[in-house]
C-alpha cells in the first residue's frame, strides 16, 4: 500500500521517426518503441509491400528480428542503465542498413552472426 501511495507517474516525451514517409510517435526507453523502430527501419528497405510479402518476406522479418532482440539485448530502462548508444542505433536508419547487409535471402545463420560477432566494426569504429 506504500509503495502504491508513493507512486509517481514519470512523464515523458514520445520518441518521433519517419519510416516511408510517416511520422512514428513512439514510447521512449524502456518500451519496445525504439527496437520497433529498427524493425521497421530494416524492412523498409524492402519494396513493400512485395518485398515482405509471402515465404520470402517472412524470412527477411525473421532475421530481422533477430538481429533487432540481439540489439536489444544491450537496451534497458534509463534509470538503471546507460542506454544512449543503443537508442540511438535503434534510431539511426544507417545502423538499419548495416544490419540489412547481414540478412541474406538464400540462408539463414547461427547467433555469432548477430551484433556481437559480425557488426564490430560498427561498434569500433
Ligand atoms: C548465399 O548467397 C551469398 C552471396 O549473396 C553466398 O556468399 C552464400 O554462399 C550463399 N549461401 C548459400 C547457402 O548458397
Amino acid at each position: 500500500m506504500k509503495d502504491l501511495q508513493s507512486y509517481k507517474v514519470k512523464l515523458k516525451e514520445p520518441i518521433s521517426a519517419n519510416i516511408l514517409g510517416c511520422k512514428l510517435l513512439v514510447m521512449p526507453p524502456p518500451s519496445g518503441g525504439p527496437p520497433m523502430t529498427l524493425m521497421l527501419n530494416i524492412l523498409a528497405q524492402y519494396a513493400i509491400p512485395s518485398g515482405v510479402s509471402g515465404p520470402l518476406g517472412l524470412h527477411r522479418e525473421i532475421e530481422a528480428l533477430k538481429h533487432v532482440f540481439a540489439v536489444r539485448m544491450n537496451f534497458g530502462d534509463p534509470d538503471f542503465v546507460h542506454v544512449s548508444t543503443v537508442l540511438s542505433d535503434m534510431l539511426s536508419p544507417k545502423f538499419a542498413k548495416e544490419l540489412k547487409k547481414q540478412i541474406f535471402d538464400n540462408m539463414t545463420f547461427d547467433p555469432s552472426h548477430l551484433v556481437a560477432g559480425k557488426l564490430l566494426h560498427w561498434y569500433n569504429k
